[in-house]
């Protein structure tokens, strides 16, 4: 019989919702049971007790991967916290370990927390989960098979800041032009605050940011925009918070002869999740793409990974090459230029230009 994995979930607010759905999801529900889980706050403490039944939880993570010793981890914390969190999770022997989005604050963690996996066997995966979504792995499989010519160019937008959302794009960027390495970024970023002006249903979690230019501990500009060049010649474009046109997490695809429009989480007018212009073709390929509980489906794999060995599609290293992109999106501002690639600067270019009063 398959190995059943415990698993502890440190974090207990709202995105630890999203795992739990994963992990009693019917494709994972069978290899694993979430034994435990950590929260300074005795609410979100008490309110996990009460929705999900789960009694062993701890006010300090740390004393519940010494005592319960889980052989998988996630991690829904903020992300100053997800440095130090993946390293005591890897050092207490967790076999994988899924950790939120974005990585860290800056380079240095993001670093640290590949290191500390590798040091330990563990399998590290960091929750971009849309590129497991049909609407961008149906894009990729058209871009592939040549079914736009020769890829052009790849432009991902949403409304949020570029190191909490924008780091979904950035990913999803990647993705579409086939995870080539970045040469070179140029960007800048709007630190200016703004009104307060946006209260609508899509407003959520937003306020704050309006309000004290910080969201999920952290600094965060109200504007970016980001071109980057990869070793391909494929060139990006990232547009994010007052600088996006509509949409979250939309793409839009230009290739010799044809080009995609993937819609996002919250599509503009009646945009279908994915539509093309193919090579040859005179009508708009709309496909019909299954739905995929990516959270269900990121847990699968992180198990497959640990247990054969594969490369799981969200790998710790993968995240790190996008989250220096965003890092060298903030130097461009900083330095005003162009920044060729591997990136030197490993604090936050974006924390540094706030502490040097920019904005
Ligand atoms: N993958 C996605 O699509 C997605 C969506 C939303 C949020 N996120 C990410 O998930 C992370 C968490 O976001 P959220 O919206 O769930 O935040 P949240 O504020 O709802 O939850 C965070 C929880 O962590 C707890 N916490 C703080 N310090 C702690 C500590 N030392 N030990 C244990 N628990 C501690 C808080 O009390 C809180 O309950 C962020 O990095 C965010 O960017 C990802």
């Amino acid at each position: 019989m398959a190995e059943r994995y415990r698993v502890a979930i440190l974090g207990l607010g709202k995105i630890a919702r999203a795992h739990m759905r994963g992990y009693l999801a019917p494709e994972n529900a069978e290899r694993v049971t979430v034994v435990a889980g950590a929260d300074i706050s005795a609410e979100a403490r008490e309110q996990f007790r009460t929705e999900y039944g789960i009694e062993r939880l701890y006010e300090d993570y740390r004393e519940l991967l010494e005592t319960e010793r889980p052989e998988v981890v996630s991690i829904c914390t903020w992300p100053p916290l997800h440095p130090e969190m993946v390293e005591a999770a890897a050092a207490a022997g967790a076999k994988g370990i899924l950790c939120e989005k974005p990585m860290a604050v800056d380079l240095a963690g993001a670093d640290g927390m590949v290191a500390a996996a590798e040091r330990a066997g563990t399998v590290l995966v960091i929750g971009h989960q849309r590129r497991l979504l049909p609407r961008y792995s149906e894009a990729r499989r058209l871009i592939e098979e040549g079914m736009i010519g020769e890829l052009v160019q790849v432009s991902v937008m949403c409304h949020g800041d570029l190191l909490s959302d924008g780091t979904h794009s950035v990913d999803l960027m990647r993705f579409l032009a086939g995870d080539a390495p970045a040469v070179w970024v140029i960007g800048n970023i709007d630190l200016r605050p703004r009104e307060v002006t946006n209260t609508g249903p899509q407003s959520f979690g937003f306020q704050d940011w309006e309000r004290t230019r910080t969201r999920y501990g952290h600094h965060v500009e109200t504007g970016a925009v980001g071109l980057v060049r990869f070793s391909t010649g494929v060139r990006s474009l990232v547009e994010t918070g007052i600088c996006a046109r509509p949409g979250y997490q939309r793409a839009l695809v230009y290739g010799t002869e044809g080009w995609i429009e993937i819609s996002g989480d919250r599509p503009v007018a009646d945009e279908p999740p994915l539509r093309a212009r193919l090579r040859g073709q005179a009508e708009w390929y709309v496909p019909a793409l299954p739905t995929v509980d990516a959270f269900a489906r990121e847990i699968a794999l992180l198990i497959e990974a640990i247990e054969r060995g594969t490369r799981h599609p969200l790998n710790a290293s993968s995240a790190r090459a996008g989250h220096e992109i965003i890092m060298a999106i903030f130097e461009s501002a900083r330095r005003r230029a162009r920044i060729d690639l591997p990136l030197t600067v490993t604090e936050s270019p974006l924390e540094a230009l706030v502490a040097a009063g920019a904005g």
